[in-house]
């Protein structure tokens, strides 16, 4: 078929399969990144020749750098994240998921990245994951309303929630660690493969992160931050017999918090 009639035909597919209650977001955003079809060129039009492009690999990082680095607060680091194009599911998703909770709390929690919810409402955690996210942590007094900042490794949703990439992860690292920076939380809690590896920028598995009192460096960080890697909701809700394990890592916290001084709530 001809592309200028397959595309309003695949589009009209779409929106039947959208409107009989199917989730087409994976299809859409396919879709969505898909060249549009170029103009039909009349037969002796002259030919012109494609400008070479120029050659910056490294732009959206070194961008997200100086975008970055030039935010003073959360909230100019949050709109800094909003106005940064060099991710490009910021093309296909609905919304920026920064982060939701309390700005200058003692915990910050780093996700991975938004799933259908989060992207639906703009923030993180907000699906099946999320509250039992907010289940575990209500278990050793911390909520986001009053002690805990949650964020991701990446603001925008990959589509059909595949894993992010490489390059994703890498042009978002800065405001990620801009963050910490701004946060200076007591205690980093670290959820899952994604953010775990990337923040503390180790190969190691998970299984053989959590459980132990790290320690999250980088230079110009005026002092080390207390870290824990744990297990993510969303891997606990496929594999619930790992609740035991993210119960024991639950009480490592709770322990380190109570050393800290940090104040919590009571438990439910
Ligand atoms: N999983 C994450 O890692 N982050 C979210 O925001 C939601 C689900």
């Amino acid at each position: 078929m001809d592309a200028d009639l397959a595309q309003p035909a695949a589009r009209a597919l779409l929106a039947f399969w959208r409107a009989a209650g199917v989730d087409m977001d994976e299809a859409e955003a396919v879709y969505a990144a898909a060249p549009a079809a170029a103009p039909a060129r009349a037969a002796n039009a002259p030919v012109s020749k494609p400008k070479p492009k120029a050659k910056t690999p490294d732009a959206p990082v070194e961008t997200a750098k100086a975008m970055a680095a030039s935010a003073r607060t959360i909230a100019e680091l949050r709109a800094a994240v909003e106005n940064f194009d060099g991710c490009a599911l910021k093309k296909t998703a609905r919304n920026t998921v920064f982060s939701d909770g309390v700005d200058d709390a003692p915990v910050l929690l780093i996700g991975e990245a938004p799933g259908k919810e989060e992207d639906e409402q703009g923030k993180p955690f907000v699906g099946r994951s999320g509250q039992l996210l907010d289940r575990m942590l209500a278990q050793i007094g911390l909520s986001r309303t009053n002690n805990v900042l949650i964020s991701n490794t990446i603001y925008w949703r990959p589509p059909g929630n595949r894993d992010p990439t490489q390059g994703e992860i890498v042009a978002c690292l800065p405001f990620v660690e801009r963050l910490i920076e701004l946060s200076r939380p007591k205690l980093l809690i670290l959820t899952g493969k994604a953010a775990a590896q990337t923040v503390l920028r180790r190969d190691d598995a998970v299984t053989r992160m959590r459980g132990r009192k790290l320690n999250y460096t980088r230079e110009g960080l005026e002092a080390p931050v207390n870290a824990l890697v744990m297990l993510h909701p969303a891997y606990l809700l496929r594999q619930p017999q790992q609740k035991r394990q993210a119960w024991v890592d639950l009480l490592l916290a709770e322990a380190w918090l109570e050393e800290l001084g940090v104040a919590r709530g009571a438990r439910p």
